[in-house]
């Protein structure tokens, strides 16, 4: 059976460009309950380990750095299916590719700058969710 809690950040860009109320607005119009929720800032230390999943990868450096480039929102969110269900309402990871009306194509900027990320699959939102949020810091 699919779990029902997704992980979330709203990223630097669309933390600057004052985005973040109006996804999260968003979010919550598709269904989605904001179980915990913090503003931070990643260092390139945390980030890196945030996404040590894609260290082989080419641009791993880069989003690294983009990552800790700024303030960021991180949310767990809870919906039936939520993994799947959250990953359709942001759309595909290059905006260029991403269906109308999705939060990307509306507020991303670049694959890089690319406004939210969403958790891959139930195994991966319960590893995100508890890298930021402690017990006493979520509705359990
Ligand atoms: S996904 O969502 O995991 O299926 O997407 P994927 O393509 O595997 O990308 C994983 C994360 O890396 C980011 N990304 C990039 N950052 C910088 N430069 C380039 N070229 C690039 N390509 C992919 C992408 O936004 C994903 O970040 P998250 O935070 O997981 O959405």
């Amino acid at each position: 059976m699919a779990g029902n809690r997704t992980f979330t950040m709203i990223k630097p860009d669309a933390f600057e460009a004052g985005n973040s109320g109006a996804i999260l607005k968003m979010i919550e119009e598709a269904g989605f309950k904001i179980v915990a929720m913090k503003a931070t800032r990643l260092t390139p230390e945390l980030a890196g380990k945030f996404y040590e999943v894609h260290k082989a990868r080419p641009f791993y450096a880069d989003l690294c750095n983009y990552m800790s480039s700024g303030p960021i929102i991180a949310a767990i969110l809870e919906k039936d299916n939520a993994v799947e269900d959250f990953r359709t309402l942001i759309g595909a990871t290059n905006p260029a590719n991403a269906a109308e009306g999705t939060i990307r194509k509306i507020f991303a900027k670049s694959i890089e700058a690319n406004a939210v990320h969403g958790s891959d699959s139930d195994e991966n939102a319960k590893i995100e969710g508890d890298f930021y949020f402690s017990q006493l810091e979520r509705v359990l």
